[in-house]
């Protein structure tokens, strides 16, 4: 059986890193798009240099032509601005709106089949107007958040109670910015949920508040240390997880930005939830209940999605 072609639209931090850990895990062989002239050329050329060390077979090339992507199976997309210390997410809307609306008429002509990951922010209204543009079904067309998101919280809550990274699930909802909604009851330790553990006094409400908040606030504490750009490792290895999930149809529980229409109480939205991937893309979605509190902080998020995609649909090419 032939490889799997999985496609990068973007080689710049993030298209770099998704490269080199799809060549590891041997996923497929990896093509780098970018309008940066040499640079998905040269990184293509680099990271291929390393396979014989790593004992990895994968082919690796780099163009700056969009016919480079055709027959993807999977389509990464991290094309457009990252934000600079001071900016939010939502500032990049302008230029990276205008790149979407580019990047979905390229996956319209070369790789319609594709699965296709966004990174692009502001997430949720980007995967939006990928998704119009391209004219995938939207089961396709899914935004990597919730998978970083939890990650963070993951982190910060083994290294809050010293345990394995890989012993704690936890959940979180919504847009990915500043209202997205970590879901403290249906996070857990070995299965044991956070406010079980506060009562057990692993730790205290004010910490878990605490904590709670710095993953609200994970990329803006990574982009105020680098400086130059935002975060690009973390960011990389949550959309393999999501592009393995859909190749080798592992039906992972994956939360992810998808298209809610009649679920959650929405009536077409792209929003972060909980969904089933495998080879049918987003295969299901996991329509929890919410408390009163956490609904009025999802119904929060999910107005200010609404205002990014109204600001979205604006730039947009009639
Ligand atoms: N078509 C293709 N590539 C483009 C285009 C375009 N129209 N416009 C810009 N690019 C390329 C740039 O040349 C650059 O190589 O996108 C790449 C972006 O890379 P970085 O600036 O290193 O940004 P990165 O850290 O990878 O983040 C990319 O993901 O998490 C989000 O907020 C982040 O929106 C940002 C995106």
């Amino acid at each position: 059986m032939a490889r799997k072609k999985i496609a990068l639209v973007g080689a710049g931090n993030i298209g770099g890193t998704l490269a080199h850990l799809i060549g590891l895990k041997e996923l497929g062989d990896v093509v780098l798009f970018d309008i940066a002239e040499g640079v998905p050329q040269g990184k293509a050329l680099d990271i291929a240099e390393s396979t014989p060390v790593e004992g990895c077979d994968a082919a690796y090339g780099g163009a700056n032509d969009y016919s480079v992507i055709a027959g993807a199976d999977v389509v990464i997309v991290t094309a457009g601005v990252p934000r600079k210390p001071g900016m939010s997410r939502d500032d990049l809307i302008g230029t990276n709106a205008k790149v979407m609306a580019a990047v979905g008429e390229g996956i319209k002509t070369h790789c319609p089949d594709a699965f296709v990951i966004c990174i692009t922010n502001p997430l949720d209204a980007m995967v939006w107007v990928l998704r119009e543009l391209s004219g995938l079904p939207h089961e396709k067309v899914v935004g990597m958040a919730g998978v970083l998101d939890s990650a963070r919280f993951r982190y910060f809550l083994a290294d809050e109670f010293k345990v394995s990274v890989e012993d704690v699930t936890a959940f979180v909802l919504g847009g990915h910015g500043d209202t997205m909604v970590p879901l403290t009851r249906y996070s857990t330790v070995a299965g044991i949920p956070l406010p079980d553990l506060v009562k057990m006094g692993w730790t205290t409400q004010e910490r878990l508040d605490q904590i709670v908040q710095r993953t609200r606030d994970g990329g803006a504490e990574i982009v105020g240390l680098l400086k130059t750009g935002s975060a690009f490792y973390a960011p990389a290895a949550a959309a393999v997880q999501m592009a393995e999930a859909y190749l080798k149809d592992k039906k992972r529980v994956l939360p992810c930005a998808a298209w809610c229409d009649g679920v959650f109480g929405l009536d077409g939205l792209y929003v972060g939830v909980p969904v089933v991937l495998g080879a049918g893309g987003v295969e299901k979605i996991v329509d929890i209940d919410m408390n009163a509190e956490e609904k009025a902080m999802f119904d929060k998020s999910v107005e200010s999605v609404r205002g990014l995609v109204a600001a979205s649909r604006e730039l947009m090419p009639q």
